[in-house]
């Protein structure tokens, strides 16, 4: 019997040098690289996130299922598959056949999610931008194992592609 294994939890997220991650509930820039790496992460994944940022997207992500987290009994939105607990999302995501759960926010979301996660893909834009949802840096326990670096380009800032993984995995 082949053995089966545990999707892995990852957190995906962009953040400004200021820690800005989302203004009136949208993101600050327009980083169109951050889009496509956004999409190459996720596509084909569960996508677990809270209420506020699926009300934030454009629209129905395709390919990708949208487990949203909600307080509220009465809320519902086409293609939004309900859940009311940590435990709940993750149930409900295990019933996809997926080597990898997609965390993608915001803020709240990722709080809860950060101490079961096994890997974080962050985008850094080296510059500041206005707020009003934050995220910290992350502490000692994750440790970058990847990163590309990309230029200011026109409009566009500086970022970097980076990859964390547990301290106590990275190079296990
Ligand atoms: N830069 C990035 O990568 C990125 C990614 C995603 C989002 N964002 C930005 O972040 C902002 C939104 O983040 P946010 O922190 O304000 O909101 P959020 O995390 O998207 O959603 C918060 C909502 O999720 C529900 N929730 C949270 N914890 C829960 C729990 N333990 N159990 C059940 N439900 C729970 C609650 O919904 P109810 O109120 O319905 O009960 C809560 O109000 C937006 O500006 C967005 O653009 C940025």
């Amino acid at each position: 019997m082949p053995e089966t294994l545990e999707p892995e939890i990852v957190l995906i997220y962009a953040r400004a040098s200021n820690g800005a991650i989302g203004h009136e509930n949208t993101l600050p820039w327009r980083l169109p690289a951050d889009l496509k790496r956004f999409k190459s992460l996720t596509m084909g994944k569960p996508m677990i996130m809270g209420r506020k940022t699926f009300e934030s997207l454009p629209g129905l992500l395709p390919g990708r299922r949208h487990i949203v987290l909600t307080r509220r009994d009465s809320w519902k939105s086409e293609g939004a598959e309900i859940v009311g607990s940590v435990d709940e999302a993750l149930a409900t995501a295990r019933t996809s056949a997926t080597d990898e759960i997609a965390v993608v926010g915001g803020a709240a979301i990722y709080d809860v999610f950060r101490p079961l996660a096994h890997r974080i893909e962050v985008t850094e834009i080296h510059r500041d931008y206005p707020g009003d949802t934050f995220m910290k840096p992350l502490g000692p326990e994750w440790v970058e194992t990847r990163r590309d670096d990309h230029p200011e380009a026109g409009e566009n800032p500086a970022f970097s592609f980076v990859t964390y993984e547990r301290a106590d995995k990275a190079g296990a």
